[in-house]
């Protein structure tokens, strides 16, 4: 079932705003029946929908979502002159049909979702829906209390309103953490191969640009490693290896569009 309005605009009638007009003269019946709410529900397929007495036949395209484990060095784009991008993991997925919902950095991993549906991608992306997004990263030095409620607090970064408040939690401290060359490569020039290091788990709700990486940054801590672990309802899990991704079942999809959504 999908609204009228909905599927009046995507048969491109209008926009939603036109086809509302359109309702409110009486240009449109369902079923033969003159109909002037919007909001109706049509059942596409099923139910004959006419605008100014001409049959609207449109079959809306199925939402189709995957679930990738990105791995670092891929751009989250559908495509790009000059770098690889996800789409290069997913080589049956036509990148003019589908695009990652929100963004990884390139450096990033974890979690992306790849969708063909602008709606659901717009629910989980919007600053004003406050989705949770959890990330694990690895950070320089160790985080003072006086960071710690820094964070958890609201941290600004420079934009115009400091950040949500964050839920954050340390996971290990690692006194003598040996970076890898990709990690070395994200820190300072100088950075010893050895450093001291933390694991934390922090809980975004909004999506801001390098937004994670700022409030570390704020807090005079760089991130070396960052992956995405959950998005709302959806997690990354275990199954899937670096690289890999798997197609949501239509029960996941309608758990990830379930956002219990605080838009103004
Ligand atoms: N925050 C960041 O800084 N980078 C990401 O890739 C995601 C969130």
């Amino acid at each position: 079932m999908v609204r009228l309005d909905k599927y009046l605009s995507d048969a491109d009638v209008g926009t939603r705003s036109e086809v509302r007009e359109y309702c409110k003269k009486g240009l449109i019946t369902v079923d033969g029946v003159v109909c002037r709410k919007s909001d109706q529900k049509i059942e596409p397929g099923r139910m004959s929908v006419c605008f100014r007495g001409k049959t609207v036949s449109y079959e809306p395209e199925t939402t189709i979502c995957y679930l990738l484990n990105k791995p670092a060095g891929y751009l989250c784009a559908t495509t790009d002159d000059t770098q690889q991008t996800v789409f290069s993991l997913l080589p049956d997925i036509d990148p003019q049909r589908f695009f990652p919902v929100g963004r990884l950095d390139k450096d990033s991993e974890g979690l992306l979702l790849i969708t063909n549906d602008g709606a659901l991608s717009h629910k989980l992306t919007s600053p004003r829906s406050h989705v949770p997004k959890t990330y694990e990263v690895w950070i320089s030095g160790g985080l003072t209390e006086t960071e710690l409620a820094a964070l958890q607090n609201g941290t600004d970064i420079g934009d115009d309103t400091p950040c949500l408040p964050a839920k954050v939690s340390v996971l290990h401290t690692e006194p003598s953490y040996r970076l890898t060359e990709a990690e070395r490569e994200r820190l300072p020039k100088g950075t010893p191969d050895v450093i001291f290091a933390s694991q934390v788990r922090i809980t975004i709700c909004e999506g801001r640009y390098h937004q994670v990486k700022r409030m570390f940054h704020a807090n005079r801590h760089e991130v070396f490693y960052l992956k995405r672990i959950s998005i709302g309802a959806l997690s990354l899990g275990n199954d899937l290896k670096t690289g890999e991704f798997r197609r949501l079942t239509a029960e996941e999809i309608a758990k990830a569009s379930d956002v219990t959504a605080t838009e103004e």
